[in-house]
């Protein structure tokens, strides 16, 4: 999730391109940089951390160019920090570009790239794309030819701008994945992740397409495929407001962290999964994995949703890898002096890096000599650096207080970790590929859960008055009812409780009457047949209920008053599944209720004091 913005055209490009990164700044924001021709030269001005700070290093050099490309990074790959930041340039300085996506066979590419006497200067999977267009050039390839030659090698997503000085009248752009649209000007071009960044000078755009190609000059454009077959591309005017853009053309960001989460999983499992193997491979943890799998108990220790995912993880972990799991607030683990033997292995979940609780529990476990790891999606935040070796969880910046894409991607890359250490154990590869199956096509059945956003608001209207909640789950969705009431609590104001469905009769039952709305998670597993009579016992004490429920099943329609069906999967992964319609009933209740669903009241997106 970086942003990219680029211009050749009249104009000194330095402050359009500044501007561009700002409007951008949302999608990533831990460093930034630019890149612009002058006379035939390369000048690239890199700065870690927001680009305001970029901006002062730019005044003070006092640059003039009528061709450059800017990025605004939210690192994947590699730390923070100014050698990481866009643009990379080939070894001779001759050719540069920015990137957004992750290339997927880096490893390879840079494995063949160092070989041929390349030599790499950042972290970044990105780097590898201009050494290897750098080695088509070589070859007596034209930039274009050779970005397309290149691109034919890589795998995984991206959005490209690309500029070579030896062909100075053109920025050569490609798109895979992430997202990408051309400006068009009047005697100048623009290019950009998203039209925000470039709508103050233009209205007309060309969306490019995945494996396409496109050649901005500063007074025309052409495109082809990266197979080199001439495409015609149609311009569109853009009406929608600056603000809308922002949002991605959504109400709130909430909404299109919501949506985007088939994306964001796709993310999470991307270049992730040994299909041949039924089985993971995780970067981060490859130097502990012997440890890990090793290890006679593991903790989980967050806060918050968090905390709700760690939960899902003790399942997993147990019913997989056969390893004691247990799952801790980190707010509790910090203080009590908590026991940790040797071979135990502590995970520590956060989205932001940066949960003050979390951190101290992490520091307090490092103490002690544990195995700390992190599954966090801020690269090079406090979590991620501190922790002997973690995983990312590549969601992108989550900006909605409510964290929703966030806790699907932990629920990933949890299923990940499981996969890694279960088929070192007793897993099968059958077993394992079965799981690794599923899991690819946990995002089109999201797509579809997605598409019932209409249904889920309609419900939404019929429950907006309701002043208290109660949501009953059992295994793994039991804390998907602990996380469906959370959402529910934290934007819509109303008091909301997750159970798991068994324990209410052992009190909550005395809430129960036609003024409690009870939300049942009830897909069909082990546990449906325990499920459904826990929803006739609310039915019979005039409960009205909401149940999350497969597709195919049509018993349950009889016994509550409105069904959400989801698709079926295994046991372990349905949370990903079920917690999405809860999170669009919270968020359609609390615009209702006309309450900030971005910014709910006495809340904050990382909170960093105690
Ligand atoms: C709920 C929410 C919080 C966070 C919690 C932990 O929607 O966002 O409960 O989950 O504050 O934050 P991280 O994951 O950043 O450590």
């Amino acid at each position: 999730m970086c942003g990219i913005v680029g211009y050749i055209g009249n104009k000194n490009c330095v402050p359009i391109l500044i501007n561009g990164l700002k409007r951008l700044e949302y999608r990533g924001y831990d460093s930034a940089g630019i890149g612009i021709l002058t006379d035939d030269n390369a000048i690239i001005v890199k700065q870690k951390g927001k680009v305001s700070l970029l901006e002062e290093k730019i005044e003070e050099l006092n640059l003039y160019s009528n061709i450059g490309i800017g990025h605004t990074r939210w690192a994947t790959h590699g730390i923070p920090n100014e050698m990481n930041a866009h643009p990379h340039s080939n070894n001779d300085g001759t050719l540069f570009l920015i990137h957004n996506g992750i290339i997927e066979n880096f490893h390879v590419l840079k494995k063949g790239l160092l070989k041929l006497g390349y030599q790499f200067k950042s972290e970044t999977d990105s780097e590898v794309i201009v050494h290897l267009i750098d080695s088509f050039l070589k070859k007596g390839f034209d930039l274009t030819k050779s970005v397309q030659l290149a691109l034919n090698e890589v795998e995984g997503t991206y959005g490209l701008a690309i500029v070579y000085s030896k062909e100075p009248d053109k920025i050569v752009v490609a798109r895979k994945g992430s997202p990408l649209v051309v400006g068009i000007g009047d005697g100048e071009n623009f290019v950009a992740s998203d039209v925000s960044a470039i709508l103050a000078y233009t209205k007309q755009v060309i969306y490019l397409e995945d494996g396409e190609v496109a050649i901005l000059k500063k007074d025309s454009f052409s495109a082809k495929t990266i197979y080199d077959k001439e495409i015609e591309k149609e311009v569109h005017e853009i009406t929608m407001s600056l603000d809308e853009i922002d949002r991605g053309g959504y109400a709130h960001f909430m909404l299109k962290e919501i949506m985007e989460q088939p994306e964001t999983v796709r993310n999470s499992i991307r270049g992730r999964i040994i299909d041949e193997d039924g089985t993971s491979i995780l970067g981060g943890l490859s130097d502990v994995v012997n440890e890990l799998t090793d290890s006679k108990r593991i903790l989980i220790t967050a806060c918050g949703t968090s905390w709700h995912a760690g939960l899902v993880g003790e399942y997993m972990f147990e019913q997989f890898c056969r390893i004691p799991t247990e799952v801790e607030y980190a707010s509790e683990f910090r203080y009590r002096n908590p026991i940790i033997e040797k071979n135990d292995a502590i995970f520590f979940i956060s989205q932001s890096g940066e949960t003050a609780d979390t951190l101290a529990a992490m520091r307090e476990a490092k103490m002690k000599g544990a195995l700390v790891l992190g599954i966090c999606n801020v690269v090079g935040s406090s979590i991620a650096r501190e922790t002997n070796a973690g995983v990312y969880t590549h969601a992108g910046p989550e900006i909605g207080v409510a964290s929703t894409k966030a806790f699907t991607s932990q629920l990933t890359v949890l299923a990940l970790i499981t996969l890694l250490i279960a088929r070192r154990k007793n897993l099968s590869r059958v077993d394992g590929k079965t799981i690794a199956d599923e899991l690819k096509l946990i995002p089109e059945k999201i797509e579809k859960i997605l598409k019932l956003n209409n249904e889920i608001e309609k419900i939404a209207e019929e429950f907006k008055d309701a002043t208290n909640f109660l949501y009953l789950g059992r295994g793994y969705n039991f804390p998907v009812a602990l996380e469906g009431a959370l959402k529910m609590k934290e934007i819509s104001y109303i008091h909301a409780e997750g159970y798991p469905a068994a324990e209410m009769k052992h009190g909550p039952i005395a809430l129960i009457d036609e003024n409690m709305p009870v939300v049942f998670i009830a897909p069909k597993d082990s546990t449906y047949e325990k499920i459904i009579s826990n929803i006739q016992e609310v039915k019979a004490r005039g409960g009205r209920i909401i149940a999350i429920a497969n597709e195919d099943d049509n018993e349950i329609d009889k016994l509550v008053d409105y069904t959400i069906k989801v698709p079926q999967t295994i046991r372990m992964l349905m949370p990903i599944l079920t917690v999405i319609p809860l999170q669009l009933l919270a968020y359609h209740i609390a615009v209702k209720k006309g309450l900030n669903v971005d910014q709910p009241r006495n809340l904050a997106k990382s909170v960093t004091v105690e």
